[in-house]
């Protein structure tokens, strides 16, 4: 089989999903992703997009402004009609999936360049938009437990997460973003965009908008709850609504020696394993469990993960399970913090961590010999990739 590499990933910066309040409110979702894709290939100029092999994209709800936003945003970008793009959903892991099916792609020799991309509004396209449920579903599942609060909720009361660790958790998560903010550790894979300020100014963003210098455990103690009243999850413990966009350029090791292009890390094996919807974060439990079986490792052999905080409970849940960590601060765990901060766009967040993932081991973990980067998703799915330091 082939090697399949990194040679590059960016981003945009990710703003709140907000109408009047998100910095990329009168941006379009494929326009996002068209300011990656270009930015890609500015800085990879040996890259043409004709030897592009095919895009796989990740967005979680592929409707309205999303509907086939993969092909659709390639093509209003100008981009040859020649490549072929694929559309992929796994809800909140579909852009890790997206990155799963180029690596796999390429390590099966069925070509050598791919981009695996990852975009998500959700503020123009909410979360399950136009999504109609079998009624057979709701049979074995209660509605009330599917979305995504209530999950979070759930799995606080069953794995006895409490209120003051999740805060604390987001505390961490946006101490730690701000100090790689501040430490320019983002800029490798920011791509500065015009966006909108609250008054309408226009500004070029290149920072992430969620992110609290001063966040204060004491604030986050008097917000409600953001689901139920008798509830211990608010907006502050909850990843935010965001808007995004990422890509990689994943390439067969042959052919980016061949180009004399750098790389750090490799693919080495994804796994998804599927749980229980109504406790849908705790899926990377398995997924990592698997993992790690089948490559036959341990969690101590991992040198740093990211795993996507898409709830301060499930991840507090899954970092225990693993026998990762207690509670944040992490040592090895979200470096240069996590979606409590930088924000979540869903479909887009698999892919993002990602590209931070070989961010952190090209600088701040450079003698690390594995990452795993890991997120769970909407109605039970969860995935896990393992990345591997060439030099190792
Ligand atoms: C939790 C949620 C419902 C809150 O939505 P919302 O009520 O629209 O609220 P916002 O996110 O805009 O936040 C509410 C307020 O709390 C504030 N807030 C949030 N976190 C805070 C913190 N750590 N400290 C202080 N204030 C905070 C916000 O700034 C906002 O006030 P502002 O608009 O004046 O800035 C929404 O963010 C959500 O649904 N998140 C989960 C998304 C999800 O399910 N993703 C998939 C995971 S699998």
């Amino acid at each position: 089989m082939k090697e399949c590499v990194i040679v590059d990933g960016l981003r945009t910066a990710n703003a709140r999903a907000h109408a009047e309040k998100g910095w990329f409110r009168n941006i379009r979702p494929d326009e996002l992703l068209t300011a990656v894709y270009d930015a890609l290939f500015k800085r990879n100029p040996k890259v043409k997009p004709e030897d592009i092999e095919a895009v796989y994209c990740g967005t979680a709800n592929q409707a309205g402004m999303q509907n086939d936003i993969a092909r659709l945003a390639w093509l209003a970008g100008g981009y040859p009609e020649s490549v072929a793009t694929n559309g992929i959903g796994q809800q909140c892991p579909s852009g890790m999936a997206a990155v799963e099916h180029a690596a796999r792609a390429i390590m099966c020799g069925e070509g050598d360049i791919y981009i695996a991309s990852g975009v998500e509004d959700m503020q123009k396209v909410p979360m399950a938009y136009d999504m109609d449920f079998p009624p057979r579903l709701l049979n074995r599942y209660k509605f009330e437990d599917i979305p995504m609060g209530a999950t979070a909720e759930k799995v606080a009361e069953k794995w006895n997460v409490s209120r003051k660790d999740m805060e604390n958790m987001a505390y961490w998560s946006h101490k730690k973003a701000a100090a790689a903010t501040n430490a320019g550790k983002f800029k490798k894979e920011i791509v500065s965009i015009e966006g909108e300020k609250d008054d309408g100014t226009k500004f070029t963003v290149d920072r992430d908008q969620w992110i609290r210098e001063n966040v204060s455990m004491e604030q986050m103690a008097t917000m409600n709850p953001a689901y139920k009243p008798d509830g211990v999850v608010t907006a502050a413990t909850s990843s935010p609504l965001t808007a995004g966009a990422c890509a990689l350029l994943l390439m067969s090791r042959d052919k980016a020696d061949e180009l004399g292009l750098d790389y750090h890390l490799k693919y080495v094996y994804g796994a998804m394993a599927g749980c229980d919807p109504t406790v849908m974060g705790i899926g990377p439990i398995y997924a990592a469990q698997k993992l790690l079986k089948r490559t036959g490792l341990t969690v101590k052999d991992i040198d740093v993960w990211e795993l996507n905080e898409a709830f301060g409970s499930q991840s507090l849940a899954v970092l225990r399970e693993l026998g990762l960590a207690e509670n944040a601060p992490f040592d090895n765990v979200n470096v240069w913090g996590g979606a409590l901060a930088l924000g979540h766009p869903l479909g887009e967040s698999g892919a993002r961590i990602i590209i931070t993932l070989n961010n952190i081991m090209k600088t701040d973990y450079k003698d690390a010999k594995y990452g795993v980067a890991m997120l769970c998703g909407g109605i039970g799915n969860a995935n896990a990739t393992l990345w591997q330091n060439v030099n190792k």
